[in-house]
């Protein structure tokens, strides 16, 4: 695994979007995958401002999310559907036809999980995934367990995740307990990943999940395996390094 520092978040966000938009100006027609939560919102933000200075061209790119609640509609403001069309699709020239996040409201769990790993097979798989890393070492929203399930499936949220995204819901009561999320065998077949982590209270799991054993307690620590990971992450993260 590669680290490469940066010396506060947006310097990491700076960063990641550097290492994405290469990408795409070396394969204009790339297949992006990517992470919704509060860390990839700076990144998002500096592909904005380099698209509308015309810089990038998004125009053939594909992409394909994480993950996505169960039972939530791509209307409802705490999808991750819609926070990816709010925070970043709407704002470049991304082709939406090209865009893909599970479907939510699709209540068949095997139909919908096996038609995401046909989507992500068709588009010739990932050339680059974007990965950020939650508090128990979550990756997407493969959440501590006995095992690493390998493609997208339906995952019962772990209370710790419940609890840190609740606060998000008007009503945290209406925060769903299930979702979709590739597999970390999905992940793993991405051709390069980057995983950005910023903040002191992510130090700990960081420092676990690159010199840490590899166990399905902490989902993130597989990524050691990976040929091509890179993780950026700001100095209060490295801290324990
Ligand atoms: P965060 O979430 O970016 O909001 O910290 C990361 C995650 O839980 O995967």
């Amino acid at each position: 695994m590669k680290i490469i520092s940066s010396k506060d978040y947006n310097d990491m966000s700076k960063k990641i979007a550097n290492i994405i938009s290469a990408k795409v100006i070396l394969k204009p027609d790339s297949v992006l995958g990517l992470a919704t939560g509060s860390t990839p919102i700076g990144t998002y933000k500096k592909l904005i401002e380099w698209y509308n200075k015309g810089d990038i061209d998004f125009s053939s790119v594909c992409s394909v999310n994480l993950d996505e609640y169960c039972g939530l509609d791509k209307s409802h403001n705490q999808s991750y559907a819609y926070f990816m069309y709010n925070n970043f699709f709407k704002h470049i020239n991304i082709n939406m036809e090209n865009t893909y996040v599970p479907n939510g409201t699709n209540t068949d769990a095997p139909s919908e999980c096996q038609l995401y790993e046909e989507i992500i097979d068709n588009l010739g798989g990932i050339d680059l995934q974007l990965l950020g890393i939650g508090h128990n070492g979550h990756i997407g929203f493969n959440e501590p367990s006995d095992c690493f399930i390998k493609d997208t499936h339906q995952v019962e949220l772990s209370q710790k995740t419940v609890d840190a995204n609740s606060k998000y819901f008007d009503n945290p009561k209406d925060m769903p307990k299930y979702a979709y999320t590739m597999g970390m065998g999905s992940i793993m077949k991405s051709k390069k990943i980057i995983v950005m982590v910023s903040g002191a209270d992510k130090s700990d799991i960081l420092k676990a999940m690159v010199t840490g054993p590899i166990t399905p307690k902490l989902q993130g620590s597989i990524l050691q395996l990976h040929p091509d990971v890179t993780i950026v992450a700001d100095e209060a993260a490295l801290s324990k390094f």
